[in-house]
């Protein structure tokens, strides 16, 4: 069982998303065990996006993930990690495909919607730095078994 960290951006926020995108996952069968409306500090935001510190659009993406707020959450289920990447399409829209949160519903690159995480590693240091242990709530699911 895997968990990863989904956040819904401050363009999701504004434009009430977080709903849709909620009810994707919950439908496809994951299990939510941690979510809460925040605004990000630039400390996390450099911390969150540290692998693309050298790129030329880092300060844009601290600047935009710090505009407003996110909806962050995380979610449990088998292989969450890469079906919920699949789930919200390719990073450039040119690329996301309809049926994918991206494809569905963004137009402009840097204004994607939503984060997943990319690999269990990089989960659990998103998790920590988002949420406290105690936020995180482990609960049985009666659906887990028809699943
Ligand atoms: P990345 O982690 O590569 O994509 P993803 O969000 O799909 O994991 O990049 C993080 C964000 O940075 C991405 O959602 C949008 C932005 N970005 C750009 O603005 N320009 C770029 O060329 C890339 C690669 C990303
Ligand atoms: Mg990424």
């Amino acid at each position: 069982m895997q968990r990863t960290y989904l956040m819904v951006k401050p363009d999701g926020v504004q434009r009430g998303l977080i709903g849709e995108i909620v009810a994707r996952f919950e439908r496809k069968g994951f299990q939510l065990v941690g979510a809460k409306l925040m605004q990000v500090t630039r400390e996390q935001a450099e911390f969150h996006y540290e692998e693309h510190k050298e790129k030329a659009f880092f300060g844009e993406l601290v600047d935009f993930i710090t505009s407003g707020p996110v909806f962050g959450m995380v979610w449990q289920g088998d292989d969450v990690i890469a079906l919920s990447r699949l789930m919200m399409g390719k990073t450039n829209v040119m690329d996301s495909q309809p049926g994918t949160i991206r494809g569905d519903f963004a137009a402009h690159t840097p204004k994607n919607l939503i984060h997943g995480s990319d690999s269990p590693e990089s989960a659990e240091r998103e998790i920590g730095n988002f949420f406290k242990p105690e936020e995180l709530l482990g609960y049985d699911k009666a659906i887990n078994r028809w699943i």
